[in-house]
């Protein structure tokens, strides 16, 4: 083999090499999709159940913006119907996400989400036993907490 054959099988060693390395770094963060740049756990659910989710949540926002108001009202009894509508019977509704999560063991999720609206369904309670703003205000700040941590671990 003179010099300039050598160099081509060097040049062709060194490309295979380099692709080698690309196509296996590729293969290692497929892998590790399931964790997304912010750090948190990418649910890899349909568009579907991801608009359906998303729905909800913004429903979760209006209704607690809503329960604010009513506490500023005083509006207890309503308080207590808009507080109750999110609580544990719309627990669990999305059928997709159930499945998911029970495959993956998401534990984090399941017990955020029950957590919230079991929360809610305390809320509603709160106001009705005691009429009392700041023992509901207590409440509201408890349920931030399960809207927080679930936020700071799962993201679509
Ligand atoms: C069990 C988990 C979980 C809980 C509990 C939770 N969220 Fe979410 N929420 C999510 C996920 C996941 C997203 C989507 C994040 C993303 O876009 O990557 C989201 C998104 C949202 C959005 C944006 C919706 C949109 O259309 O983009 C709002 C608003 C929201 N949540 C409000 C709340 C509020 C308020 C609470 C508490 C009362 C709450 N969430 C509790 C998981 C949760």
């Amino acid at each position: 083999m003179n010099y300039l054959m050598q160099e081509k099988v060097k040049r062709f060693g060194i490309l295979v090499i380099m692709v080698f390395f690309f196509v296996s770094c590729s293969v290692i963060n497929r892998d590790k999709k399931d964790v997304g740049v912010s750090g948190r756990t990418v649910l890899k659910v349909s568009k579907a159940t991801q608009d359906e989710i998303s729905k909800e949540m913004r429903e979760t926002l209006l209704i607690l913006n809503t329960i604010m108001n009513l506490l500023a009202e005083g509006n207890y009894t309503m308080v207590e119907k808009s507080a109750s509508s999110m609580g544990l019977v719309r627990a669990g509704e999305h059928q997709e996400m159930r499945d998911y999560i029970w495959e993956h063991q998401l534990r984090e999720w399941r017990m955020n989400g029950r957590a919230m609206h079991a929360q809610f369904d305390r809320i509603a309670a709160v106001a009705n036993a005691t009429q009392d703003t700041n023992a509901v205000l207590k409440e509201v700040g408890k349920l931030y907490g399960f809207c927080i941590g679930c936020h700071e671990l799962f993201s679509f």
